[in-house]
Order: structure tokens, then C-alpha cells, then sequence
């Protein structure tokens, strides 16, 4: 009976019980399945044959790859996007192949195990029910506005009329996902079951509804009512036109606030489902197919997915399957088998947050600090940090409890006896760091053991100096804070060993971080390219420019925080810190203001003492603190924002270039990653090296040719301009 049903694409499979035709994914070239050209084109050759066939019963589409219903599109079916008018026959195709499912007429089911994302989840909604399993891998969403779209297979319009406006715009707006109970809660499935049990499930339901089909309403007016569950106000608002207006209307404010209308997606989206709601269904489609090829050809659409190209590829630990086994058996095996712990030198702002991450992530860790108050600071941080999760029942309390009690606090090296790895965050001070390694050297038994140096401007080669092992000394640069921030820089030397990278990769893997692995230099990358942009904005200073119009101009530009905000932040004490180190190696060009020494100096060292550019009042950050200026004799005067933008930006692509010519990073997506991970650059430009093509390398290097003239060597472009 399934003779004639072919898969050129391999991915399906295709077979008949009791006349129920189920549907099998599983795309064995990659870990998800993810919608191919090739197999959209399976879908509609074969759907068509399906439903001909007058015995049929029911239709399940199911996938039997581990964890994974289907993650989306496969992002490369992007490029054949390449005008407006293909980017709407492209969702209108999707519309075509998925009214199959939903006109069929018989029940169609799908049978979720696993993600269950974007084009996935069209699919899935396009069938008339859906059963998924309540296993921690299961998570429906629509994330396409992270890629700078919208849901353009029918996910804008199905998904408001399935479970309601306000619930369909939270996951819209956001890309957030949802776990099988909550799918079940607000209605986007309609049985949650266990996993050795979704095929005999979804069989049965095929069977009870058959010939009883629920559809989804054209218009919007039946939609609360549907799956029976919603809060009556909630019936009320989106029942009425007035109410409708008033979720438009919240929605859109909470975009602009969390975007400040940077990215045209969620707004489109935003567009597309109320639109569509008032219209009948096909109509709707034709909206969000029209809306979804404006996007599709936006440039912050081709920055987002640029990111999660160059985010998907940098995941692949870089070293040779030898070497990656050997550091497994040497250093992660004892961690994750739960015999080793990992050190951490320093209960401080960076050595509490690594250790936190470190123990929500399963691995047991020491953290030793030589001040009792500031261990137990330390674990006041850690222990806060999951408490907070608790009460926002993010874990149970149990997790609490084991998370933090997998932190052991000491004062002692020996404690550190059976560690593999340990993770240095003492004072930036390269005396202290000696001192410390040499600690490690004579408490760990395993002569091999890892030295990572956190330190954030240090050359790693002279920490490695004092090692009796340079080759296992190697750089792991965290982001404050910890937490939050995506990033580790892994830095090494010409001496480190492969193994030893390797194994701080994976240790970072498995922290959940975004990795870059550069090369040894002043600064390596992020904290290089940082310190010009920072030393810009201070010469801007010097020169009469206003705090806020400086902050203002590169907020303005896309930057989370401005330059001055980020040095009382960072703290001005250790900014000017690493500035000196950074303007030791590169006097020929970096500029700094002398005068921020003598600021330094006043004991101003930010948000940490309330005392820095600007006021605190409340621990909140107030005005710019206006006795700044009398260390600079000069009247403040009104400057251009974009000339603010424009130097502070243009220093930062130039460094950032010399770094590639210095092969401090070993590629431009390199590049991009550690600059918008690290440093926040604005993701809807793609990363500085993404957006100097856009702009044209030849008329960056004019931009710098005409701003060296004005201000100096530091904008003299590099070599990488020229090619
Ligand atoms: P911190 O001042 O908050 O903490 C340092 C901790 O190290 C203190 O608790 C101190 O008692 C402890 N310590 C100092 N000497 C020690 C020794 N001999 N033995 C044991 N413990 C010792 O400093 P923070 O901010 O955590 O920075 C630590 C390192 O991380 C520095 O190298 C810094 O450059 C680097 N870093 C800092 C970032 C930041 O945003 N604060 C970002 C990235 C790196």
C-alpha cells in the first residue's frame, strides 16, 4: 500500500497501520531534522497520493530521532530568499504543503518527542491535534523573530487561533519555548503523555476523532472558546474589537522597550497576527506571507542568521579527534563522573560566578579564597543566585540544595588535592597569579592538572612563565557576569598544549558558553578592541564632549550600555587598570587622556562605591556626576552624535581588523562572535566584521583614512582593508 510513497530526501518514511498513514522523520546526515528543500518537495509529492487513497483513516506524522520532532527550517533555504517576491513564494509554498495536513479529511496528528520549533511546529499546527511527550527534551516555540523573521508557515495565524491572541503573542514576540505542561495548559496540545507511549496514543486519538474533526475557526471570534480552558476575562478582551486594540497596543510597547524598534521582526509579527485574526484564515496567510518577505531580505535578518551560522559552526570543538579523546580521559571523565572537582581560585565578583555556573551545570568545584570574608561573600553569591531561581520556580528546591552544596568553600589549597582543572580568578595582579600557581603546583597530585588564568588584560605567556608545565597554563576569559554573559575567550600560548585546549573547550562546552579560542597578545581580543573603543570615548572627553552625549550617541548606535556607563560598571579602578596595560604595548597608537589617572585616583571606582562618571543615588545609577569636568580644562560643548558614533565605532572595526592581521582571532566570524557575545555589539549589525562589509571595506578605509587625518595614528586603517 505504501509502495508508490518515496523519499528522494531520505528523511521520511512512510507506512500504513489500520489504514492510518503515519508519517516518520528522521534525517540521519544531521543530529535534527530540519526542513530541507528536498523535503518539503517529499511532503508534496507524497501527501497528495496519501490522501487519494479512499481506505485511509488517519494520517500521524512522528519522528523517531532522539529528542527532536523538528527544529525548524533548514536555515540555508534563507539564501534562496533572494528578492521580496520569492521570499512570499516561499511562505506561500509552506502554506500549500502544509493546508495538506490541515484539509485532510481525515484527523491528522502529530506525535511530538523533542524540539519542536519553528517550521516544526507549523507543521504540527497545521494537523488537527497534537500529543506530545512530557520528557525535558520536548519544547515548542516559534523562534523565527530571533532570526529576524516571522513565522511564515501559517505559525502567525494557526497558533493565535489555536490558543488565543495574548498566549500566541508571547511566544511569537520572543522565540520563547514551552515545555509539554505548559504546551498543555494553554491549549497547544491536547494530550501530554508518557514517551513509550506517544505512538499508541497518537493511534487511538486518530482513531477517536475520526469523523468528528476539530478545525481550527476562520475568524477569530470562536477562538476562546475552543479548547475550553481560557481565563473568562481573557474570553472577553480578545473577544472584542476594543480589547484586541489594547493587547495590540501593550504588545507593541513591550517590543519597543525590549528592542528600542531596532528589529523590524517582532513588530511585523506583531502585524501579521493582528491582521490576520481579523480576516478568514486564507486571507491571514496571504498577510503573513506578504509581511514574512519583507523581513526575509532585511539586513537584520541576514545579520541574525549570519550569527546563528557562525554560533552553530564555533560549537565544534576545533582540535583533532585524538587529542579531544585524550583530554576527555584526562580531565572531563573525572569531572563528570563526579570524582574530581574543578578549582576555583578567587571568591570574588568573577571567582563566585564561574563556580556558580560551574555547579549548575553538575560539576563539583573548590573554591578557595584567601580572605574568610570574601569566601563567604562568595557563597552568599552563589547561594542567592540559585535561591533566586528557586523562588522564580525555575528549580526545585531540592536542585537548590544540590547546586549549591556541589560549591565547597575553602581556604586551603589542599583542598584542590584531586583537581584536573582549576580556573584562576585572584587579583589581576601577575605577582598574585605566580604565587597562586605555585600553590597548585604543590598541592595537586596530578602534575598534568590545567592551569585556566581568568585574568582579563594579562599576556597569558607571562602567567605561564613561572609554570614548571607552560604547556597546560591557558587562558579562560569570562564575561562579568558570569552567569549572564555568553562568552569565554580561550586563549593560548605558542606553548599550550592541544589537550589542554581542548579540554578547557569542552569545560566551556559544557558550561553553556559561546567559545572563541584566540591567540596570545595584550588584551587577545575582546578586552584589545574594548579598551580603544573606551579610550576614544575618553579622549572625546578630554576633549569637551559631554558623558551623556557620549553614552547617548552609542546607545543610539546599538550598544546596551555607553562606553562611560560600561567604565563605571566594569569599575574605573580596574578599566584604567587595563588601559595602561593596553597603552604599554600599544603606545605608537592608542591615545588615552592622562587625566583618568588622576580620576582613578580620587578613589572614584564607580558603581562599586557609588562614586564614578556619574551619581548613584539608591545604589541607582543619576546623573552624570559633573565634578568629573573639572579635571579637564575645557568648556564642555555640544558634540555631533554620529561623530561620537563615528570614532568609537571606527577605532573598534580597525582594531578588531588589526587582531586578523595580527591572527590574534583566526577569522572574521571569529570576530563577530567575540564582539557581540562579549562586548554586545549590536547583533542586528552582525558583528563588526559582518557590518564593514556592509558598509564596503573600501569606504571603511576612506572613513579612516579622513578620521587619521583629524585624530591620529590610531585610525591609520589596517592591511585588512585593503583586501
Ligand atoms: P575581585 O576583587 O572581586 O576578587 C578577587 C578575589 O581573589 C578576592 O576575593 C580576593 O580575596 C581573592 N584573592 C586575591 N589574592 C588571592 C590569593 N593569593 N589566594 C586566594 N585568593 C586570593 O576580582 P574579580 O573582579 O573577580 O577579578 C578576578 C580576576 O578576573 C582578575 O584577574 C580580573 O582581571 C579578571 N576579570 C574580571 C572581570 C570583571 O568584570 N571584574 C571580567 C573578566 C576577567
Amino acid at each position: 500500500m505504501s509502495a508508490n510513497l518515496v523519499s528522494k530526501s531520505k528523511v521520511f518514511q512512510f507506512k500504513y497501520e489500520n489504514n492510518i498513514c503515519i508519517i516518520d522523520m528522521n534525517d540521519e546526515s544531521k543530529g535534527v531534522n530540519s526542513f530541507t528543500l528536498e523535503m518539503l518537495a517529499d511532503i508534496d509529492e507524497n501527501m497528495p497520493k496519501i490522501l487519494a487513497n479512499d481506505k485511509l483513516e488517519g494520517i500521524i506524522i512522528k519522528s523517531s530521532k532522539h529528542n527532536c520532532f523538528a527544529a525548524g527550517a533548514d536555515i540555508s533555504i534563507f539564501k534562496t530568499f533572494t528578492d521580496k517576491a520569492a521570499g512570499e513564494r516561499g511562505s506561500k509554498e509552506l502554506h500549500r504543503i502544509t493546508n495538506y495536513f490541515a484539509n485532510a479529511k481525515v484527523p491528522t496528528v502529530a506525535a511530538i518527542h523533542g524540539t519542536c520549533l519553528g517550521g516544526g511546529l507549523e507543521l504540527a499546527l497545521a494537523c488537527h491535534y497534537r500529543i506530545c511527550t512530557a520528557h525535558a527534551s520536548t519544547q515548542l516555540g516559534l523562534p523565527e523573530v530571533q532570526l529576524g523573521i516571522l513565522p511564515g508557515g501559517g505559525g502567525t495565524q494557526r497558533l493565535p487561533r489555536l490558543v488565543g491572541i495574548a498566549q500566541a503573542l508571547d511566544l511569537i514576540l520572543t522565540g520563547k519555548k514551552v515545555d509539554g505542561k505548559k504546551a498543555l495548559k494553554m491549549g497547544l496540545i491536547d494530550e501530554l503523555v508518557p514517551e513509550n507511549q506517544l505512538f499508541e496514543k497518537a493511534l487511538a486519538l486518530c482513531k477517536k476523532k475520526k469523523g468528528s474533526i476539530r478545525r481550527l475557526p476562520s475568524s477569530l471570534g470562536i477562538v476562546s472558546s475552543m479548547q475550553g480552558s481560557f481565563d473568562m476575562q481573557k474570553i472577553a478582551l480578545e473577544g472584542n474589537p476594543f480589547g484586541r486594540a489594547v493587547i495590540s497596543k501593550q504588545s507593541r510597547a513591550m517590543v519597543m522597550k525590549s528592542t528600542k524598534g531596532r528589529y523590524p521582526a517582532p513588530l511585523k509579527a506583531l502585524e501579521a497576527v493582528m491582521r490576520g485574526v481579523e480576516l478568514p484564515l486564507e486571507k491571514g496567510l496571504d498577510v503573513e506571507a506578504k509581511l514574512f518577505s519583507e523581513l526575509v531580505i532585511s539586513e537584520e535578518s541576514r545579520s541574525l542568521v549570519h550569527i546563528f551560522n557562525i554560533m552553530t559552526a564555533a560549537k565544534k570543538n576545533p582540535y583533532p579527534k585524538a587529542v579531544q579523546e585524550k583530554a576527555k580521559n584526562l580531565y572531563m571523565d573525572p569531572l563528570n563522573q563526579g570524582d574530581a572537582t574543578v578549582g576555583v581560585l578567587g571568591a570574588g565578583l568573577m571567582g563566585s560566578g564561574i563556580s556558580t555556573v560551574l555547579a549548575e551545570k553538575n560539576i563539583r568545584t573548590a573554591m578557595i579564597d584567601k580572605d574568610a570574608n570574601g569566601l563567604q561573600r562568595g557563597l552568599k553569591s552563589v547561594s542567592s543566585y540559585f535561591e533566586e531561581r528557586f523562588k522564580r520556580r525555575r528549580i526545585k528546591w531540592f536542585e537548590r540544595d544540590s547546586q549549591i552544596y556541589r560549591v565547597s568553600p575553602s581556604m586551603s589549597f589542599s583542598t584542590l588535592k584531586t583537581s584536573p582543572i582549576v580556573i584562576e580568578a585572584v587579583f589581576e595582579d601577575v605577582k598574585i597569579k605566580h604565587d597562586v600557581l605555585k600553590k597548585c603546583e604543590n598541592a595537586i597530585q596530578n602534575e598534568n592538572f590545567i592551569f585556566a588564568t581568568n585574568t582579563s588584560s594579562l599576556p597569558i605567556h607571562q602567567i605561564a612563565a613561572a609554570a614548571k608545565k607552560p604547556q597546560n597554563v591557558v587562558g579562560m576569559h569570562f564575561f562579568s557576569p558570569v552567569p549572564k554573559m555568553p562568552l569565554v575567550e580561550i586563549i593560548t600560548t605558542d606553548k599550550t598544549s592541544q589537550e589542554a585546549a581542548s579540554a578547557i573547550f569542552d569545560l566551556a562546552s559544557k558550561m553553556g558558553k559561546q567559545i572563541i579560542v584566540v591567540n596570545d597578545g595584550p588584551g587577545f581580543y575582546t578586552t584589545r578592541i574594548l579598551a580603544f573603543q573606551i579610550a576614544e570615548a575618553l579622549n572625546i572627553l578630554a576633549e569637551g564632549g559631554k558623558i551623556e552625549d557620549i553614552d547617548n550617541a552609542m546607545e543610539k548606535f546599538g550598544m546596551p550600555v555607553g562606553p562611560i556607563t560600561l567604565l563605571d560598571e566594569v569599575g574605573i579602578d580596574v578599566g584604567e587598570h587595563i588601559i595602561q596595560v593596553l597603552f604599554d604595548a600599544f603606545s605608537e597608537r592608542l591615545k588615552v587622556p592622562n587625566e583618568i589617572e588622576n580620576i582613578a585616583k580620587e578613589d572614584r571606582k564607580g558603581r562599586k562605591n557609588n562614586k564614578g562618571f556619574y551619581c548613584y543615588v539608591d545604589n541607582k545609577k543619576d546623573k552624570p556626576d559633573s565634578t568629573i569636568y573639572k579635571h579637564f580644562n575645557i568648556d564642555r560643548s555640544n558634540f555631533d552624535h554620529k561623530e561620537i558614533a563615528d570614532r568609537c565605532v571606527y577605532v573598534f572595526l580597525n582594531e578588531a581588523a588589526r587582531c586578523l592581521d595580527e591572527k590574534i582571532i583566526k577569522s572574521e566570524d571569529e570576530g563577530d562572535l567575540g564582539a557581540i557575545f562579549g562586548l554586545g555589539f549590536p547583533p542586528f549589525l552582525g558583528g563588526p566584521f559582518h557590518y564593514a562589509k556592509v558598509l564596503g571595506k573600501k569606504n571603511v578605509k576612506e572613513k579612516l583614512n579622513e578620521l587619521a587625518l583629524k585624530h591620529g595614528k590610531r585610525f591609520e586603517p589596517a592591511a585588512y582593508w585593503d583586501f
